[in-house]
């Protein structure tokens, strides 16, 4: 194993290692843009990412580990999310341990698995319980935040320069390490910087250094970002600028007025000031993507009463120009309003990329939805590895997207979209082409009778237009219909045929005619069946005269 590792080190020095010093051309993992879509590049091609992100702990003991990389591999995951935690990596100030890592990317290797990296750093979920043991124990040199009361909390201030600098280099050996070990094979596509960043029980900091960059003038930085980007703020951020006289200068109260939102917005620029300098750190190392994620807040609650200040959507344009090494951010979502969220996260060009959903049955719905109607870069369940009754479920939708991945990420379409259907919805309806797309939620469960709410199994799909007249059609527990938009014209199946992709080889399956196409009304997909059917149209004039 060592031998196997000095080999794996020394190939990757003389290859990898070297390359990616030496490289000038673009980046081989890289966001690439086009208008407002945007997609990740592996080695010059598409990738989505169809993951699942690891329980907090799961990844200090390979051993535990072990028994699960198959597991992934039958559930169709292309990606493991795991942390990588700064208590373990440098246990001595100084003295790094990259075993962890290395096993970790190891056995994603040898399972053909992508990994992304979770910096467990300075903050985890607003706390710093992720940091060695050296920093908790010396406040001097590590600043503690306080609550109202002056008590201290186990949460490092973003003022703390030393903190920062420590962070920096643990988080830059880290990066070096990963280039040097796996700059060749591109295990580790994405890294997460720090997780849930969110200010508590406050609404931002209040030690000197805080209440002095409080009371000074706001960043030129930021006075050049209002300036520039004067149409183009997200409302939540210029109602209250517009509210106070839309200064561009001027101490942060007098700007955006005083109280609690406009403390949020201060803490939340010197929290992303602080991950951009980690995250800069790590670039300069290996240049792979990396964004920031969020706890997403219950409506009608104060700042300070979240996890405040951490890349939220009303804080985005904070966060957006103060953080330009930071390359997205992202919710977690362990609410069921994902459209809202989503469409909250979708502006500014901001991708989409979910690292963690509550692992429950309706994300085998709602991977369609983000998929296909986000044009997100991937889908993570959290705590993948649990026990869950959602497992099987995903692992079928993971296995329809892993089959169109090379369409959906090869834009070999004219249109794309998708539909959840979770008991708030029961029809939705989307245009295509000449077409009207009527989506129908379809229980064929018996015990899910009765029109109830709380008894429907969350569906959902997708549609990929491929031709003027033609479709993919993916998903669970749905029909969908077709209707031409022209009023002088019907519009009827032609053939509607089960496809699979075996090796991006297309393998038509059944011809689903007769009471699989309801005598050629509708597509249609029972509720416990997945696929993907390729369906025809041919159009007729209304009127049989
Ligand atoms: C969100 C965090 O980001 C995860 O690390 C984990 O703590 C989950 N919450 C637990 O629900």
């Amino acid at each position: 194993m060592i031998l196997r590792r000095a080999a794996v080190l020394i190939f990757s020095i003389l290859t990898g290692g070297l390359v990616a010093k030496a490289q000038t051309g673009p980046p081989a993992i890289r966001l690439d843009r086009r208008g407002d879509f945007a997609q990740l590049m592996i080695d010059n091609r598409p990738f989505l990412i169809l993951g699942g992100e690891l329980g907090n702990s799961s990844a200090s003991s390979m051993d535990y580990l072990r028994p699960y990389w198959d597991h992934f591999r039958r559930m169709h995951l292309n990606t493991v999310i795991a942390p990588v935690y700064w208590e373990l990596l440098e246990p001595i100030e100084g003295h790094f341990n990259f075993g962890l890592v290395d096993s970790l990317i190891d056995e994603a290797a040898r399972h053909e698995l992508r990994l992304v990296l979770l910096w467990f750093g300075t903050w985890k979920n607003s706390m710093s319980c992720y940091a060695p043991l050296w920093m908790k124990t010396d406040p001097r040199r590590f600043p503690r935040t306080a609550d109202s009361a002056g008590r201290s909390q186990e949460i490092f201030s973003a003022f703390g320069k030393e903190t920062l600098e420590a962070d920096k280099k643990a988080f830059a050996a880290l990066m070096r390490h990963v280039r040097d070990v796996d700059a060749a094979k591109h295990t580790v596509i994405l890294v997460q910087v720090e997780n849930e960043i969110g200010m508590l029980p406050t609404a931002r900091e209040v030690s000197a250094a805080a209440n002095a960059r409080y009371a000074a003038k706001i960043p030129a930085e930021l006075t050049a970002y209002l300036k520039k980007n004067r149409d183009g703020l997200v409302p939540e951020l210029v109602t209250r600028w517009v509210a106070n006289g839309g200064r561009t200068d001027g101490s942060w109260g007098e700007v955006f007025g005083q109280g609690v939102a406009t403390e949020e917005l201060f803490q939340a620029w010197y929290y992303a000031r602080y991950a951009n300098a980690v995250a800069a750190a790590g670039k300069k190392e290996y240049n792979v993507p990396m964004y920031v994620n969020a706890a997403l807040p219950r409506p009608g609650v104060l700042p300070g009463k979240y996890p405040s200040a951490g890349p939220l959507p009303h804080l985005m344009d904070l966060w957006q120009a103060a953080a330009p090494a930071i390359d997205w951010l992202s919710p977690d979502f362990y609410n069921p309003d994902t459209r809202y969220w989503c469409d909250l996260y979708v502006r500014n060009r901001n991708p989409l990329f979910i690292p963690e959903m509550r692992f429950d049955r309706t994300v085998a719905a709602k991977v369609f939805l983000v998929v296909g109607h986000y044009k997100a870069l991937g889908f993570s369940p959290f705590s993948i590895e649990s026990e869950s009754e959602a497992s099987a479920p995903l692992g079928k939708s993971y296995y329809l997207l892993q089959q169109l991945s090379p369409v959906i990420t090869g834009r070999k379409w004219l249109d794309m979209d998708g539909f959840i259907f979770d008991g708030r919805n029961r029809t939705s309806s989307i245009r295509m082409g000449h077409y009207t797309i009527t989506l129908a939620h379809y229980n064929t469960l018996p015990w899910a009778g009765g029109g109830k709410d709380s008894l429907w199994g969350a569906t959902g799909g997708l549609v990929i237009q491929t031709g003027e007249d033609e479709f993919l059609v993916a998903g669970t527990g749905f029909v969908a219909s077709f209707a031409n938009t022209d009023p002088g014209k019907v519009s009827n199946i032609a053939s509607c045929d089960e496809v699979e992709y075996i090796d991006g080889r297309e393998v038509l399956g059944r011809r689903m005619n007769g009471d699989q196409d309801h005598q050629g009304r509708h597509v249609r997909f029972g509720t416990e069946e997945w696929g993907i059917q390729k369906v025809r149209l041919y159009n007729s004039p209304r009127s049989i005269e």
